[in-house]
């Protein structure tokens, strides 16, 4: 962990940023954000799953025996509701043995405050690695209050994949005290007066769905 309990990478490959460039072009379609999504998650998920502990197997090639690995302990997928749906498919095709959960949040655009309306998860997640999936982390708040849920079932292995964050809610997280794994496409300049990411790319549950 590079600085109390967050451990944060920025991934800045040129092929997610380009991608996350189109992503967050206004002209971008619904259609397109949807797979630049799709596209950017399964990079992120890569980064994402490069310390994940593997477990020797052996398989027969055609030709002979072969040394080779498999995923120790699959991780639980956890998308939150509902923009993190949007990164799913992609985070599933990325680990294929991975299992789902549920977390429903939605942001009172009143407060900018998460409102927690579905939590659907095994009740054990102790030993059990998490992958959390939202694409905005903002003022971090539903994050937060995810990762509460998360320690309320037992879990202490826990990675966020987000697209886009800023730094309010980076240092939220530093300061929740929960012990996190934070994976960026990128890291803005900040918020604004109603917690839109600055630049970002609008509201991405709308972005993907269309506007509530
Ligand atoms: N959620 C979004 O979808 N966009 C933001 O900029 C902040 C929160």
């Amino acid at each position: 962990m590079d600085d109390g309990s967050l451990d944060l990478t920025l991934v800045t490959h040129p092929v997610v940023r380009t991608r996350l460039t189109a992503l967050r072009d206004a002209r971008t379609s619904s259609v397109q954000f949807r797979d630049l999504l799709t596209q950017l998650t399964g990079m992120l998920m890569y980064e994402a799953m490069a310390s994940q502990a593997v477990t020797a197997v052996t398989v027969q090639t055609p030709v002979g025996p072969c040394d080779g690995v498999q995923m120790t302990q699959p991780p639980l997928l956890v998308p939150v509701l509902r923009a993190g749906l949007g990164m799913l498919d992609a985070a599933m095709t990325a680990v294929p043995e991975a299992q789902v959960g549920f977390v429903g949040v939605a942001r009172d655009e009143e407060t900018a405050r998460p409102q927690e309306y579905l939590v659907s998860l095994p009740a054990d997640l102790r030993d059990r690695p998490v992958v959390v999936l939202d694409p905005m982390l903002a003022t971090a708040g539903s994050m937060i209050h995810t990762l509460d849920v998360l320690a309320r079932h037992g879990a202490t292995d826990v990675t966020a994949v987000c697209v886009i964050g800023a730094p309010e809610g980076v240092a939220a997280l530093r300061e929740s005290g929960h012990r996190l794994r934070l994976v960026l496409g990128g890291l803005d300049e900040g918020l604004n007066e109603d917690a839109y990411i600055v630049p970002g790319l609008g509201d991405a549950g709308d972005r993907l769905y269309g506007p509530r």
